[in-house]
């Protein structure tokens, strides 16, 4: 190798995205054979079922009233006041926490999850989320020099496997001053798992016990990128009221983002939200957010925001929002339940789907059976535990079929790594 120019902490391995190579290969294919012979279900946003981007006309019309001032000009660092308080009310509905909340803006869900990790982690800390998780976690964390460790997501029974979470996080308390965990729920990413309500008190409990010592700071970052595309819009906000009234040195952080909800993937608005006890540490998150973010990206982008307060604000304009939304959740509800469907048809195990994006099917080799699958115009993503399937981008007839498939790539790569042994 030649000189090495970038600073030692700058430099990493020289791999491209593999989501977006794969996505690259299956749109290759599409120009070949034709959208109709092919299945992409690499892709992480919502489509119809020709393939093109779903955008809300709700937000889009919105966005294209607003005169070119409220665009171009600079946002507060913090974010726009208005959008600050539509923000709470958009995540938290009707199930808002009694406590001290302070929001503040960032670039999308990725930009609370990095004001998130900075400022309460300490170098060389070990971060918890479970085994099956968004992989820029990793390198949000790295970074900064942080780790990811993980927890078994689920267990024998496929339900959230408390036990394994318990004692990944009691082994971090007992090393570390903070045990920062992150919560991708509801409508997680890749498995369309959510942690149920009871499931929840577990966690706080455990929380609540590591708390008496006083020595010890717990950071629960609950990742919602998901939440508007939950079925139950309220139920599936109900956990939220559970963060009343804990400790001072339990501190819950929701990472917002409109990049699903809103249909805005690249207008990049989303927001940290604290919620605590005290307030005077929810004035810390706020002036150490708001320092981050001076020193990160300066303001976030301002048409969003004002989107977001609008929609929020007026009554009518929510309702049709929330009415055009609807059409699609249905839409994506069907795909999904015609993949479970046929996943039972064909015997193909898959975890457990409640809502979401994306349906994950846990397979020894995940690489090579991607590979199997391309060879039939399949494209999913290989993760560590198995593949990604994206319901938000394949049409209810293609999600009916592909379990099949996906069942007969198993087999025949099971086959020939046991003829090779
Ligand atoms: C689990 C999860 N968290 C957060 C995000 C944040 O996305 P964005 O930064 O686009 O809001 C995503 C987007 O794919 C995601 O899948």
């Amino acid at each position: 190798m030649g000189e090495i120019m970038v600073a030692k902490h700058a430099v990493w391995p020289r791999v491209g995205d593999p989501i977006f190579n794969i996505s690259e290969r299956a749109q290759k294919a599409i120009e070949k054979l034709g959208k109709e012979n092919v299945i992409n279900a690499t892709i992480g946003s919502l489509t119809d079922d020709d393939g093109n981007l779903i955008t809300l006309n709700t937000v889009f019309d919105e966005y294209k009233s607003l005169p070119n001032s409220e665009i171009a000009a600079y946002a507060s660092i913090e974010g726009q006041k208005d959008y600050l308080e539509a923000v709470k009310k958009a995540c938290f509905k009707d199930s808002i926490p009694n406590a001290h909340i302070r929001a503040v803006a960032s670039p999308g869900g990725s930009g609370s999850i990095k004001l998130a990790v900075w400022n309460y982690t300490n170098q060389g800390d070990e971060i918890l989320t479970s085994d099956w998780f968004w992989s820029p976690y990793v390198s949000i964390s790295e970074e900064v020099g942080r780790k990811i460790t993980t927890y078994q997501l689920f267990d024998e029974n496929n339900n959230f496997n408390f036990n394994s979470f318990r004692e990944r996080f009691l082994d971090i308390a007992s090393r570390q001053e903070r045990i920062f965990t992150i919560l991708n729920t509801p409508a997680h990413n890749p498995t369309g798992y959510s942690v149920p309500d009871n499931d929840w008190d577990k966690i706080l409990n455990l929380s609540k016990e590591v708390a008496q010592n006083k020595d010890k700071k717990i950071i629960l970052f609950v990742d919602v990128a998901y939440i508007d595309f939950a079925k139950d819009d309220d139920g599936c906000r109900k956990f939220f009221e559970k963060f009343t009234n804990l400790p001072e040195n339990i501190l819950v952080i929701v990472g917002f983002s409109m990049s699903k909800g809103f249909t805005s993937y690249g207008m990049r608005m989303g927001a940290a939200i604290c919620i605590s006890s005290s307030e005077d540490v929810a004035e810390q998150f706020y002036y150490s957010c708001v320092h981050s973010c001076r020193a990160t990206w300066s303001n976030c982008n301002r048409g969003p925001m004002k989107v977001l307060a609008n929609i929020i604000n007026d009554p009518n304009k929510f309702k049709a929002f929330i009415d055009e939304k609807k059409i699609y959740k249905n839409m994506l509800s069907q795909r999904a339940s015609a993949f479970v469907e046929g996943s039972k048809k064909c015997d193909l195990e898959i975890l457990p789907y409640i809502d979401g994006f994306f349906i994950s099917i846990p397979c020894e080799d995940p690489k090579a059976v991607s590979e199997e699958l391309i060879k039939d115009n399949v494209f999913v993503v290989p993760l560590k535990k198995g593949l990604r399937f994206a319901v938000c981008a394949v049409s209810e007839e293609k999600c009916a079929v592909a379990p099949s498939i996906i069942k007969n790539a198993l087999e025949s790569v099971r086959s020939q790594n046991l003829s090779r042994v």
